[in-house]
């Protein structure tokens, strides 16, 4: 039985003596050792060994056991430091090579077009506020004059979540928002996101509009033409020309389109001007004293403009973008460009 242990002492110690690699070790940690291993077995069957010798039988080999196991991780840490020193020589941190290039973002182009336009309209003395993108149709259409059997309300253009709550199809929403809680004299601009159901090269079912309006005692058309002429100047050059021309909103009278010399031809005449010199840009007009009546303003004592804006447009123009899709297509190669 003794000879037994010590046969398998002496063959484990040959065996590990002549190991090559810390694989080897492994392969020979789980052939003594592990739960299959030869000494694992020997223990388990301890209980077929007389009783008077098994005492003294457990006893060695549990010696030969602890044996073994501190010769296999004497050799496993030789060969772990082997490895460890070979690492060390062969790799080399250089710490004087170049980083990694994490590619920057960019300002969305819409983003920093509106971030422009807010910065000259608050340059202005213009407040920003915000109204709510799921709103009442009451202030997307009622508040504004615009009543049930507007053409404007056509189920074609507007997105209804119920009989009374809308997706806004514009920021005129905000006027009477705003004028409901807020006393004259007023500036504010209200930019944001507007929903319509509409697309194609020109339209995107969502897209981005800024209301612009003043409101106070003696405020005229041309207070009006003067705001905008510096807006216009500022955010495409002061040899931009303004035309306005007579049109026809709800809540503005009188009410104006306004045109801007073509920015692509200068004027001259081109296919993104339809060869007329002028570019369509803004809408705007004298607030209809209907919607101060609306809002609880005394209609015979304030007078004020407004105007409103489509963002992605004045960028398309700004940038010569000739789709709109291409903003919210997400295309890298069009977003670095910016
Ligand atoms: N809300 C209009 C639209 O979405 C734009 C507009 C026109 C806004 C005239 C105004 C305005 O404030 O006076 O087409």
């Amino acid at each position: 039985m003794l000879n037994d242990i010590q046969t398998i002492k002496n063959l484990a110690r040959e065996e590990i003596e002549k190991a090559h690699s810390l694989k080897t070790v492994h392969e020979l940690k789980i052939k003594y050792l592990g739960k299959k291993g030869i000494f694992t077995h020997k223990i388990k069957s301890l209980g077929l060994i007389p009783q008077e010798d098994r005492r003294e039988y457990g006893r060695i080999l549990n010696e030969t056991k602890n044996y073994i196991e501190e010769l296999l991780a004497k050799y496993e840490n030789s060969f772990k430091t082997l490895e460890l020193n070979k690492t060390l020589q062969t790799q080399r941190i250089d710490v004087t090579a170049p980083g990694y290039c994490i590619p920057a973002g960019h300002v969305h182009p819409t983003t920093q077009v509106l971030d422009e336009i807010i910065s000259i309209f608050t340059s202005l003395s213009f407040n920003v506020e915000e109204g709510p993108e799921v709103e009442l149709d009451f202030y997307n259409f009622e508040a504004l004059n615009m009543h049930k059997d507007h053409p404007a309300r056509d189920m074609q253009d507007t997105f209804y979540i119920t009989e009374d709550i809308v997706l806004r199809t514009h920021t005129s929403s905000v006027q009477v928002r705003i004028m409901e809680k807020t006393a004259p004299p007023l500036r504010v601009i209200a930019p944001g996101k507007v929903y319509r159901c509409d697309a194609d090269v020109t339209h995107i079912p969502m897209f981005h509009q800024l209301e612009g309006f003043m409101v106070d005692k003696h405020v005229k058309m041309s207070d009006l033409k003067g705001v905008l002429e510096v807006f216009i100047h500022m955010i495409f050059g002061p040899d931009t020309k303004l035309r306005f021309r007579p049109s026809f909103f709800p809540f503005t009278e009188p009410s104006a389109e306004i045109d801007i010399s073509c920015v692509i031809c200068k004027g001259v005449g081109c296919n993104v001007c339809k060869n007329t010199g002028w570019l369509e840009i803004l809408g705007a007009g004298m607030i209809n004293p209907r919607i101060f009546e609306m809002a609880g303003y005394a209609p015979d004592q304030y007078t004020g403009f407004a105007f409103g804006m489509g963002i992605e447009r004045i960028a398309m123009l700004k940038y010569g973008i000739d789709d709109i899709r291409l903003f919210y297509e997400n295309d890298k190669r069009f977003l670095e460009q910016f």
